[in-house]
């Protein structure tokens, strides 16, 4: 990209109506179990412990100016695991409502759970759909709960409904380019994360955000899920703030001495 062309707009620096910078962090939250393994207890204790980090993290995200926080907490792949942890997993974003979503209101944050509705339970369901109804006007912060996500499925079940648009004549194909693509996407209308952390030790993307990604910048921990809090986010986002993000364009010292 030459550069006098502007970074493409979506991915571009955003501040909000007042001009204050926009921040979106995601993370990948790994290590449950072998946070509990190291402890000599079930798994399903690491994933419970893993909720508090949770809770911890949108605290401390909110604490130091992050606007948008997503996070990975069940995968399209994850049905592969056994069947008790796959049922213990599907327990906590019921709990986490249960004991949480009303101080998560009272605070203005707005909750979203985005990924696939099929497989999920009924009730489920339910309180997903009354945590929408309940915090969609909330705008101090925005909670993302990727949960039945992937980011290979959303993309194909996006293709899939730009197919069926055209299909019925709804859509034509030159209609189609990213900005409009983004809009059929799980997180569509939702800016795309600044910077993804995975803490665990572990060093890839493992299907989630594919397309938000883009220009993400990425930040690896070694610390488990579990033990993560304010400290952590705090390193991470130091790390993101030492960053050089240039969005496919070349720095401005360069842009002198190419000129
Ligand atoms: C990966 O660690 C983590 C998960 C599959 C689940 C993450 C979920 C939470 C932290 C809680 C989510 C909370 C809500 C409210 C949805 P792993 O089990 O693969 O750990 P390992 O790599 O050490 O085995």
């Amino acid at each position: 990209m030459a550069a006098a062309e502007k970074p493409p707009s979506a991915d571009a620096p955003r501040v909000d109506q007042q001009g204050a910078p926009v921040l979106h962090v995601a993370i990948v939250m790994d290590g449950n179990g072998r946070w509990a393994k190291q402890r000599g207890l079930p798994r399903s204790l690491g994933h419970r412990a893993g909720v508090e980090a949770l809770k911890r993290t949108v605290s401390a995200a909110a604490k130091l100016g992050v606007n948008s926080l997503t996070v990975f907490g069940f995968s399209t792949e994850n049905w592969s695991r056994p069947a008790a942890e796959v049922a213990e997993l599907m327990a906590l974003p019921k709990r986490y409502f249960e004991t949480d979503l009303a101080r998560l209101h009272r605070e203005g944050v707005r909750v979203r759970v985005i990924g696939r509705r099929e497989g999920l339970s009924s009730e489920l369901l339910k309180l997903i759909d009354d945590a929408h109804a309940r915090t969609e006007n909330n705008d101090t912060f925005n909670l993302n709960i990727a949960f039945n996500y992937g980011g290979q499925a959303d993309i194909a079940d996006a293709a899939r409904r730009f197919a069926e648009d055209v299909a019925a004549g709804r859509r034509r194909p030159e209609d189609l380019d990213e900005t409009l693509f983004a809009g059929l996407l799980a997180t569509a209308g939702a800016p795309p994360p600044d910077l993804i952390v995975r803490p665990s030790g572990e060093q890839r993307l493992s299907n989630f955000l594919l397309w938000e990604a883009a220009y993400a910048e990425l930040v690896f921990q070694d610390v488990l899920w579990p033990d993560y809090g304010e400290e952590h986010l705090r390193a991470a986002l130091a790390e993101f703030a030492a960053r050089d993000r240039r969005y496919g364009a070349i720095v401005a010292d360069d842009v002198l001495a190419a000129g």
